[in-house]
Parts: C-alpha cells; structure tokens; sequence
C-alpha cells in the first residue's frame, strides 16, 4: 500500500502550468464579503504563492453577465439589462482590485469573444452528438408573448398551499416544484394565466456519464477533494443524474446559432455559458498578452483549479467537467469550494441586506487610510483566519477588531517594529553581524523554526489550506517575539561595556539577537506575501529590499540581509481599531436591517436563479391590536435621496396639522421629483427610528405587485391632509 501511493507520488509530475479560476460573479449588484471570502480571497492566496513559486500560472475571472438575475434586478432597478451590467462590471472589478485580488483578467461574458466561444462549443457538442433535443409544452405568456422561466410563474404551492410558490420553488415549505406543479399559475410579466405551448430545447445528456463522474470524483479524488465537495458529488450521482436542458427560452444571454434548426429565439442556458467564460477569458489574456491559450485548457500537464462557494459544487463538479470531457479539455485537478460565512449570527444576505459590502469596506476603511492598504490587509486577514474551509462559519466586527489588536498590531506587528527599532537603537541603524561562536540552543532553534515554518506552510497551501497556514506565519512571528523576550537586548544593553566597543560579548549578543530577528523579519515578508500584500510590500520597503526578494525560494534562508546594510526608520505595519470603529459598523448592520424593514426589498439574489418574496399570511390579531395603529392620510411635499444610502427617501409629508420627516426605503421605485405632491397613508403613531443618522417619525404605506413594483396606498380621490383611516 506504503508503495502504491509512493508510486503515485512520483508519477504525479510537476505541472508545467497552471489555470486558476474564481466563480465569475453576477453583475446583479455589489458583491459582500462573503463573496470575497469563498472564492476570491482563496483563489487569490494561491496564485499568490504560485507566482513567488515562479510558476506558469493565469488567475482568470470576470462578470457573469446573463441569466434570469440580469433582467430581474434590471426590472427592479427601472434600467436594461445592458445597462444593469455596464454599472455593475466596472465597480466590482474596482472593489476586486482595492482588496488587492489579482486576477490576470477580469472578463466579462457580454464581450463577444465569450458569445462566439460559448456559442462554437454548443456547437461541437451538437455536431458531434453529443446533445439531444426534446420537445416539451412550457408554459407562455400570450400577452409579454414570451415563454415563461420558471421563476416567472407563481401559483399555489401544492405542498403548503401558500399561495406565492414560484415555478422552481416554494419558499414557504422550501419544495422544489416544477412550474406544472403549481395550482393556478399566473405570468409574473403580466399577471395573467399562462398557456402551455410547444418548445424544443437541447440536453446534456448527464446521465449517461454517471460511471465516469463516480470514477474521477469519488475514485480519483475522493482523497484529495475536500470531504464536502465528494459528499455533495457523491449524493448527486447516487440521486441519479438526468439529462440537463441547456437552452433557455429567454431573449437575454448568448443566442443560438443561426444554424441551429428551430434554435430562433432560444440562448443557452447561463449555466453552460458561464463556465465557458472562464475560457474565453483566457483568450482574451492570451490575446492581450501575446500568449496561446489553448495549452492552459488542452494540455494534460497544466493543473486547473477552480475556486468557488458551496453553492456552484454540482456545476463545477458534474456539469462542466461532462461537458469539458466531451469538447476535449482537461478536466479541474480540484475544485476547493468554501461553506458560507455567516455574519453577526445571521446568513449573509443580499435581499435582508444582512451584508458587509466590499464597497462598504473600502469606502470605511481603505478610503480613510490616504492612499494605503493596510487596512485591505487586515481584512484579509481575518477572512483567511476564519475561512470557511470546512464549515460555516462568522464573520463578527468584535472577531474582526480582535484579530487586527491581539494578532497582526500585537504580534506580526510588534515584532517587526520591535527588531527596527531595537536595530537602529543597538545597531546605529544598520543589519549587525552574526557571530556564529557564541551561538546558543535558543538561536539555533528559532533559525531552525524559520526553515520548519516554511515546509509547513508550502505544504498546507499546497493542500488548500488557508487558515492554517495563516496560522503558521503567525506564530513564526510568535516565535520571533518569544526569542526576543527571552533574549532581552535591552537588558543585555545595559551592561554595554563602552571601552570595549563593537567587540564586547554583550554587543556580540545583540547582535546575534537582531540579526536573528532582522532575517526573521524578512522571512516573514515572503510568507505572508501571498496573504497580505500590501504589509509583505511595506515590510520590503522598511528593509530597503527589492520585491524580487519576495520569492518563495527564498524563505528558509538566514542571509536575505546583508550585514551592514541600513535600514529605514521603523513605521508600524498596523494600527489599532478602536472601539468606536467597531459599534458605529455594528450600528450599521441595524440600519441596513431597519432600512430594510422599511423598504420594500422584495428581491432574494440567491446565485442564478431569483427567488421572490412568498405571500404568508401573518397571526391572527384582535381588533384592539389593529386599532392601536394610527393612520392619517398626507401629502408628500419635499422629496430628497439620502446620501450613500441607494434605498432611502428622506419625505417631508403634510399631514395637515403637522409636517412629518419620514424616511421610506423607495428609492429605487421613485425619483424624488415624481412624487411630489401624492397623497399617501401614513402611520403617524410609530416610534421614531434613526437611518442614516436622519430620524423617521412614521411610515407610509405601500402596496407591492407580484413583479415588486411599489404603489401608492392612498384614497380614491384626494381628501383632506390629516384625514383619518379605520
Ligand atoms: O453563483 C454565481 O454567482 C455564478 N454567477 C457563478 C458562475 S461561476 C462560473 F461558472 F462562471
Ligand atoms: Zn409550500
């Protein structure tokens, strides 16, 4: 056994090149952090240590621009599906970019080389066979003249009989439904009954690659794939795959071919286009580059791994990796997919706006720094630190405030600043010698802990494995401050013998302390590299070294300094967040909640696929209850948008005896201007609450259709302002 997997080892070459692939994100909205930390920031640490390795490595990503999200969210934002993705690509590449995310290109899949790249691969497939068609009834709305996706239809839902069930789902008892299955359905485009109609769509044929998924998932990789990655495989393939429809009936997303019989009106299904555009986006690299691409996506000897959140498994793992194998590529060597991150004890959420935007991070933090980057770091930081490599896990401000004071100010921090300023006090300034003679037991182990620090951490990234790796820098520098403590230079300082001058045993002790610590110091560059950038980028400018030195190859070695050299004044690496940072952002996550409370965020972004808002029918109150809400009629008579709030309207309402502040979460639905001068009912007895710093005394009433347009509940025909309602 010992020498099968001996064997196996040495059978595994090298790569010679590598492709790296982060999900490419729906230009829907701006991503959170938890984005960010299942698949970007792990991707990212990677291909970080790939470079400082030297190898052949392209990071590709960029927008997914198509599926039923775009035009859903497009609706809901009153603009088109193109301009919904031309304001979104540029500010999450942006938001990338100031996380320091290093992407070799960020694509985007509208760019024509993606739509004929998507569009020549169906039609590999389909000439070769390897598709088949079926012709089914599917349901159509006369009026939008269009057929219907499934999340386009509502109806009852035949389990819980709530009556908001969309086609794919219920979300009051969570059964997957299929549109059929719903009782009397209606269009969500124009609240009509739909008819069935006749429509040919093309299939994957899934099913019959069942032995060869269960082969290379579970028999190539069931060692080496993270235990929830072959879990989620493993009980798809037992569930038994059935064929997948890979066109859609929708006129948004990349066109069949006009070739393609009865193929008019029909794009491909964003699921088998997406993936494609990581490949198209190597082209573009390569042809901005003046590479080939086709070796990163043909030949055997490259390693591609894809990154990406629990929730893209089964297309990562099943369907395109079928769909590779038919078209002649290779196949992913690991697909290292994260568990979800929570966020102060709740699922991160964009509809609950439950979320810590990476635009929200920038604009509180890095935009504050002037021009620095250090507090990017931090929150890469404490990401990696609680990666959700293996479980969900929870992103808290205080999580957050602590791993920034107790570990990178008062440990990787502190130990640098300690070795920069002990240097220039002890060493005027310049990398003392080491004197090998007077060597002790404690010198040698923490050289040699510097050497072990780095077959650790190559090993566990090699291994996907983030946190603890992180981990590992960490405590080398632990190490580094314990050696420093127990060495005491300041101590030994004291006994300086000024007669005997640089040849003193006790300055030879110094030495040998800062030279350890110094040469620590710039292992510690190498290896926290591909976590924090931007710190290994200021560590190197501290110590006045080129970034080359940032080469992995590197690590392990005590003469990365020469002796003498000197070294820049010391400037601290981080500093520490006070508490007021972190209640005013803890705040914020109760303001986004009450925003939400007031706005009528009925959209749920769960991936590809949009759920709506069900219809629930809440407890049965007594009338006494009912009666307790006061509601008067008024008319708005100033309307402004609130600053950095996208949602929020701040209102002035004449309620006839008084002018109300109400703060309405209808930005979206309504341009100030347009609403001047309506009448709307208002709860006048609600307690004040604070968004966005303004106080909101009240609430207006809004009615909301299927599709989420907002209406105005207000009387028939206008009454006097201050009127009551019961
Ligand atoms: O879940 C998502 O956000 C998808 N847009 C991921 C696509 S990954 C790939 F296939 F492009
Ligand atoms: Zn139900």
């Amino acid at each position: 056994m010992a020498l099968l997997i001996f064997a196996a080892q040495i059978m595994k070459q090298e790569p010679k090149r590598y492709l790296i692939t982060a999900a490419l994100p729906y230009a829907n909205g701006l991503k959170h952090i938890g984005h960010l930390a299942g698949a970007y920031l792990p991707a990212d640490t990677y291909v970080r240590y790939l470079r400082a390795q030297k190898r052949d490595v392209v990071f590709v990503c960029g927008s997914d621009e198509h599926g039923t999200a775009i035009p859903i969210q497009a609706t809901k934002e009153g603009i088109t599906p193109q301009e919904m993705i031309d304001k979104y690509h540029p500010i999450i590449a942006q938001n990338f970019a100031d996380l320091g995310i290093s992407f070799d290109i960020y694509h985007r899949t509208s760019a024509p080389i993606h739509h004929e790249t998507a569009t020549a691969f169906f039609e590999k497939l389909n000439n070769a066979g390897e598709l088949i068609t079926k012709e089914t009834e599917q349901y159509f709305d006369e009026a939008a003249n269009s057929f219907l996706a499934d999340r386009y239809i509502k109806g009852t839902c035949p389990n819980c009989s709530n009556p908001g069930a969309y086609g794919d789902q219920c979300e009051n008892c969570g059964k997957s439904l299929s549109p059929d299955e719903l009782i009397n359905p209606v269009s969500t485009l124009s609240g009509n009954a739909p008819i069935k109609k006749n429509t040919t769509h093309w299939y994957l044929p899934l099913d019959k690659y069942e032995s060869f998924l269960r082969e290379w998932i579970i028999g190539e990789h069931g060692n080496d794939w993270r235990a929830n990655v072959v879990g989620q495989c493993k009980s798809w393939i037992d569930g038994g795959l059935q064929p997948r429809a890979v066109t859609r009936d929708l006129d948004w997303g990349v066109k069949l071919p006009a070739s393609i019989q009865n193929g008019e009106g029909k794009v491909l299904y964003v699921w088998f286009d997406a993936p494609i555009g990581y490949i198209s986006a190597t082209k573009q690299w390569a042809l901005d580059n003046g590479k080939d691409w086709k070796p990163y996506w043909e030949d055997a000897s490259t390693k591609m791994v894809h990154f990406i959140g629990k929730d893209n498994i089964v297309f990562h793992c099943i369907i395109f990796p079928v769909m590779l194998k038919l078209h002649g590529n290779i196949l992913p060597d690991n697909v290292p997919a994260n568990e979800f991150m929570n966020l102060e004890g709740d699922k991160m959420s964009t509809s609950r706006n439950w979320k810590l935007e990476m635009q929200d991070y920038i604009d509180d933090f890095i935009k504050q720094e002037n021009g620095g980057s250090q507090m990017a770091d931090v929150l890469r930081y404490y990401l990696t630190q609680i990666a959700p490599e293996s479980k969900d896990s929870e992103f808290t401000w205080k999580g957050f405030q602590d791993a920034n004071n107790s570990e990178l100010v008062s440990i990787f921090g502190n130990f640098i600043n300690r070795s920069l300023v002990l240097m220039h006090k002890l060493c005027k300034g310049k990398v003392p010698p080491l004197h090998t003679a007077i060597l002790d037991e404690l010198d040698r182990t923490t050289i040699e802990a510097i050497s072990a620090a780095k077959d650790k951490i190559t090993n566990l990234l090699e291994e996907y494995k983030f946190r603890d790796a992180l981990f590992e820098v960490i405590n080398l520098a632990r190490t580094g401050n314990q050696y420093m403590q127990k060495k005491e230079p300041w101590i030994v300082a004291k006994k300086l013998r000024p007669e005997m001058g640089d040849r003193s045993e006790e300055q030879m002790l110094i030495d040998n302390c800062l030279h350890i610590c110094l040469q620590l110091t710039a292992n510690l560059a190498i290896l926290i590299n591909p976590f924090l950038p931007f710190t290994a980028k200021k560590i190197c400018y501290l110590l006045k070294v080129v970034d080359k030195i940032l080469d992995w190859e590197n690590a392990g070695s005590m003469k990365l300094l020469s002796v003498g050299y000197s070294l820049r004044a010391p400037e601290l690496l981080f500093r520490k967040i006070e508490n007021e940072e972190i209640e005013k952002q803890i705040s914020k996550l109760g303001i986004k909640n009450e925003e939400l409370r007031m706005g009528s965020e009925g959209l749920r972004d769960t991936g590809n696929e949009i759920q709506v808002q069900q219809i629930k029918i809440k407890d049965e109150i007594q009338f006494d209850d009912f009666a307790k809400i006061d509601l008067k009629v008024g008319t708005i008579v100033a309307a402004e948008k609130v600053e950095k709030a996208d949602k929020l309207l701040k209102l002035q309402i004449d309620l006839g005896f008084e002018i109300r502040t109400i703060v309405s979460g209808i930005a979206l639905h309504f341009k100030p201007e347009e609403i001047i001068g309506k009448q709307v009912t208002v709860v006048i007895n609600l307690a004040p609450r604070k968004m966005r710093g303004i106080e909101s005394n009240g609430m207006i009433l809004m009615a909301e259709d299927a599709a989420g347009k907002l209406y105005f509940v207000h009387p028939s025909s206008k009454i006097d302002n201050g009127s009551g309602i019961s």
